[in-house]
Parts: structure tokens; sequence; C-alpha cells
């Protein structure tokens, strides 16, 4: 079912058919929630400075990233417990990847796993594992990955712990992957508390280990900071992703929009560079790419549109992304993406409340309802 044709009645039908805990495990973040609220705070507070009279008749937005072609310059991120928002899980985010040309990236903490989803739908994937083991273990992960035709490995580095996300907190919420887990471990509490000190041991050493050893193009996720984004370089990681998680790691990050410059500064052009957190409309993803990223995430947006109608939802989310991103960047008179740079933005003062949702403000007059 995709029966909407704006983005705001996506988010109100997801809203709508999800229970409390799953909306609030899918929106919520780390501790006060300002990382989050900073995310969309940053993007609201770029503000376009059009140019006129440019034949924008033809508008070219289509781009590449490790040599798969992007029907608009939009991935979809790793999202864990994705089967919390569609019963077929990550299978429906790759068979919308598939049709509308885009990269998926896999969580290792979604379901079914990567190689069922490798299986059951083709398409050029990226996987990205949570480390729940010691090297070998990891080793072996990422060999099974390349068997199955993953076109990239990434490595998420913001999450060496796992944060307090008071919404689930209070509420003893645990997505149903955990709860399964937990019952197939004889009720025991997760394994999941092993995988977090194996995250939290990996260093830039883990880096040199898999560029050294594997031949698949390394992302690593999570890079905020200039001086890490230049290591990565370095290190010969092949993309940098700047991301806080969306707000749900680190809580009183900066936004991600506001890492963005000093990080395509760092990378000159070296690497892709993509960058995610609180994009959810085409006027959010130009403004990326104006401050020079190559492509844009798209988390709880992927969610929120499985949520609301499956894959076809996610098809139909992005089909009208796409339509947003070609009339913003027409009315900017950019008729392709090199036309896009930072003269086109100016910082300005929020038009709206800084909230996750302040991306739909009609959601909050009950205007769909
Ligand atoms: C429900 C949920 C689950 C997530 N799970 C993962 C994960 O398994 N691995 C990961 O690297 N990032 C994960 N993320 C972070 C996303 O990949 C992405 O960085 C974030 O959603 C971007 O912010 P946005 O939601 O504002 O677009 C998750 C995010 C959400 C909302």
């Amino acid at each position: 079912m995709s029966n909407f044709s704006t983005l705001t009645e996506m988010a109100a039908l997801a809203r709508k058919k999800l229970n409390k805990g799953d909306w609030d495990y899918l929106i919520g973040a780390a501790d006060t929630e300002t990382s989050l609220r900073r995310n969309r705070a940053g993007l609201d507070s770029w503000a376009f400075l059009p140019r006129i009279l440019t034949d924008v008749s033809n508008v070219e937005y289509s781009t590449e990233l490790l040599d798969q072609r992007l029907r608009i310059p939009v991935i979809l991120p790793p999202i864990g417990s994705i089967q919390a928002f569609t019963d077929a899980g990550a299978i429906d985010v790759a068979r919308a990847a598939a049709e509308f040309g885009t990269l998926q990236i896999l969580s290792s903490s979604c379901s079914p796993d990567f190689e069922s989803v490798a299986m059951e739908v083709q398409g050029p994937r990226i996987y990205q594992l949570y480390l729940t083991g010691d090297e070998g273990w990891m080793d072996s992960q990422i060999d099974r990955a390349i068997k199955s035709g993953y076109r990239g490995f990434c490595l998420t580095a913001d999450t060496q712990v796992y944060s307090r996300r008071e919404r689930d907190i209070v509420k003893g919420y645990l997505p149903q992957q955990a709860r399964e887990a937990i019952e197939a471990n004889g009720g025991q509490t997760m394994s999941d508390q092993g995988a977090l000190n194996y995250q939290s041991t990996m260093t830039w050493e883990t880096v040199r280990h898999i560029k050294g050893k594997f031949d698949i193009p390394l992302m690593v996720k999570g890079v905020m900071s200039p001086v890490d984004a230049r290591q990565c370089v370095e290190a010969g990681v092949d993309v940098i992703y700047v991301s806080n998680h969306g707000g749900r790691q680190l809580d009183h990050s900066i936004a991600c929009i506001d890492a963005l410059p000093d990080v395509v500064k760092a990378v000159d052009g070296r690497r892709p560079v993509l960058v995610d957190g609180g994009f959810m409309r085409g006027a959010d993803v130009v403004k990326a790419l104006c401050l020079g990223a190559t492509a844009v995430g798209v988390g709880r947006f992927e969610a929120l549109a499985v949520a609301a109608g499956g894959y076809e939802g996610l098809v139909r989310a992005l089909q009208i992304l796409e339509r947003e991103v070609a009339i913003t960047m027409a009315l900017l008179g950019a008729a392709t993406l090199g036309d896009l740079n930072p003269e086109l933005l100016q910082r300005q003062e929020g038009a709206t409340g800084h909230q996750y949702l302040s991306a739909f403000p009609l959601l909050d007059e009950n205007y769909f309802t």
C-alpha cells in the first residue's frame, strides 16, 4: 500500500500504524535528545539564496557511489530491527532499493540476515557489521559478505557502547529481535553485552587490518571530526560517512550538517563523503549537496516509509523525495549537481520549532487525521 502523495501523509500513516513502543524506538534518541533536535535545527538554519535565469528545463541529479548508480544522491542507511516497522524487514528495503535505484546499507542487527537478503533480492548492497566477536569472527563475517555479493563493508564507529534511550528504558521496550534473542538464550539477557564490549575495542588498527586483508571497499560511519576524516583517508578508508547516529548515541553532539563542511574540506575530494542526521525532505538533501556531500542517508525516513506502506511505500516515498530534489534544484537555478555550491546557502534563524517532526509541521495541527 503506497496511497500517499506527500511525505507528511507518509509520516502520519506510519505514526498511525506503529504501536507506541515501536514508534518511540524509531523517533527517539539518547538522553535529552538534544543531538536529535540539533540535527534538525542545523538543517533548518541553512537557507537558500537562489540564482535566476538559468535554463533548468532538464535537471540532472543522478550520481554514483562505489561504481553504483544512484538515481538520486540518497542512500538507505542501516536500520537495526527494521522488522519492527514492516513484517518483511530488510527484504522490503532491499526490494525498494533495487526497484528505485539506490544503495541499501544493511545492518547486522536486523532480520532477515545479510545472507538471506542477498539470496532473496538481487542488487548492490553494503553490509554494516556491529562487532559481536573477536577478529577471527569479524574476518569470517566479511568473507561471507563478500561471498554473498556485498559491494562494500561498513564499520559504524559511533557505537562503542550502547546509549541510554529514555523512551525505551521507561517502557522496558526491546525491539522484537532482541526479545527473540533473549528467548533463544533461555531468557537470559542478551549476548548484547558481549556485542557492546567488542564494539568498544575497535580502533584504527581494526581499519588497517580490514584494509590489509580484504578487497572490499570500506566505509566508516560516524565520522564527525575533520581530524578523523583525514585519518580515514590516510588509512585507505574508501567512503567517509558523517553521522551522529541520528542523535541516538552521543547526546549534545553538533548537527551532522554542521560537521559536514569541515569534513569535506579535510577530505578535499579524495573520497566520497556521505552524511545523515535529520534529512527528511528534498530541500534537506540539496543543502548537503551544496555543502559538498556526495550523497545523503535518510534513516528514519526509510523506516517511516516502510512502516507506512512496506516496500511500495518506500519506493513511493523515494519518488516524492526525487520530485522535491528536482524542484528545489530547478528553483535554485541549478541544472546539474555541479551547479550546487555553498554560495547558494546562507545561515538564518530556523523557521520552525526545532524538533524531529519539524519537517512535518502540519502533523502538529492534526491536519491529516
Ligand atoms: C531505528 C533505528 C535503528 C538504527 N540502527 C542502526 C544500525 O543497526 N547500524 C547503524 O550503523 N546505524 C543505525 N541507525 C542509525 C542510522 O543508520 C542513521 O545513521 C540515522 O538514522 C540517521 O539519522 P536520521 O534517522 O535522522 O536520518 C539506526 C537508526 C534508527 C532510527
